[in-house]
């Protein structure tokens, strides 16, 4: 049995995680967060609350479980808010990441960090693991900092750069742009979406699975963990529309600019994934096939609640 922590389990890919690693026979399972537990899961794991910015609890969490892996999810992620709150945001990706790697290194456990598309600057996506970074947002710069904590201090360690995540989770306090999209359509709003921006739109079942074989197989290194598909965001908001049988008239493409949201945005990211598919046997979803399966996850927790 391998102890596996993983920071930032109220999250959408913390979740997934936890949910993926209760089935499994050979961790012992320990998610850790800042808010209530929100896991639907009740069993096969333990909770502990988790403030990553706090370097006495954070070292009391590791030192009480000593893990032998973590998987460090935990961030502040929404772009406006970080440009808004650059301290906290500073606190939480940087120093609460230093936090973890030091609680991590003193049993030598494996760190899987998660990092972002957003700590490039847009101008020559696709990129490939070694292309140069230049964040133009804070949240990239935090997120970045933390990429390089990791491989400055950590002992062992693995980067997983993972770019528009998109899915489901039974309790959710924040959508993604996937549920985004259905929800106002299926109330008939309007909705306005760049036509300037490409990724490639991430499951997040995909992403959790591959955490989950990484701290398994112990895998070191820097990998691109994305969808393969490459289009624009408007592209992925008319996929999801007709994935959903939904008016795709209801959505206004709109360049960037006109959009005024705060922090700039990178505009061509997205990533080339093969040295996942190559060393972590890395298979995602195509888009129409995840679409299809977070809609049938949906269905499944709306009979849940019946
Ligand atoms: N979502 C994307 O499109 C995307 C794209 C690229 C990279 N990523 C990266 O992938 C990872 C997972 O993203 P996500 O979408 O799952 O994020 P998320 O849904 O925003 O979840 C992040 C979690 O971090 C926890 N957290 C925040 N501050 C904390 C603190 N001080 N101490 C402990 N926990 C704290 C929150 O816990 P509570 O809810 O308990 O308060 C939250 O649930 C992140 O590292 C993110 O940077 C995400």
């Amino acid at each position: 049995m391998k102890k596996i922590l993983v920071t930032g389990s109220n999250g959408l890919l913390g979740q997934k995680v936890i949910e993926l690693l209760v089935h499994r026979k050979n961790f012992e399972v320990i998610a850790a967060s800042y808010s209530d537990n929100r896991i639907h899961a009740q069993e096969g794991y333990s909770f502990e609350f988790l403030d990553i910015t706090n370097e006495a609890e954070t070292s009391y969490i590791f030192n009480k479980y000593k893990p032998e892996v973590v998987i460090h999810t935990a961030a502040f992620t929404e772009v406006a808010r970080c440009e808004e709150n650059k301290d906290e945001a500073w606190k939480v990706n940087v120093d609460g990441t230093v936090n973890v790697i030091n609680g991590a290194n003193k049993t030598a456990a494996h760190v899987i960090y998660l990092s972002t598309d957003f700590v490039f600057d847009g101008l020559n996506g696709p990129y490939r693991e070694d292309d140069p970074l230049n964040p133009i947002n804070h949240y990239g710069l935090t997120k970045l900092e933390g990429e390089k904590a990791v491989r400055k201090t950590a002992r062992q360690w693995s980067i997983l750069r993972t770019c528009l995540l998109y899915g489901v989770n039974p309790h959710m306090v924040r959508p993604n742009f996937l549920l985004w999209v259905k929800h106002s359509l299926e109330e008939g709003e309007r909705i306005r979406v760049n036509n300037d921006q490409w990724r490639t739109p991430t499951l997040v079942d995909d992403l959790a699975f591959t955490c989950i074989q990484v701290a398994e197989k112990g895998q070191a290194g820097l990998y691109h963990v994305s969808g393969s598909e490459y289009l624009s965001v408007l592209d992925f908001a008319y996929g999801i529309a007709a994935q959903f049988g939904l008016d795709k008239e209801y959505i206004t493409p709109v360049a960037s600019g006109l959009l005024h949201e705060y922090g700039k945005r990178p505009m061509k990211t997205g990533f080339h994934i093969d040295k996942a598919v190559k060393d972590l046997f890395f298979h995602p979803h195509t888009l129409e096939e995840g679409i299809k399966r977070v809609g049938e996850q949906i269905k499944e927790m709306e009979t849940l609640d019946d």
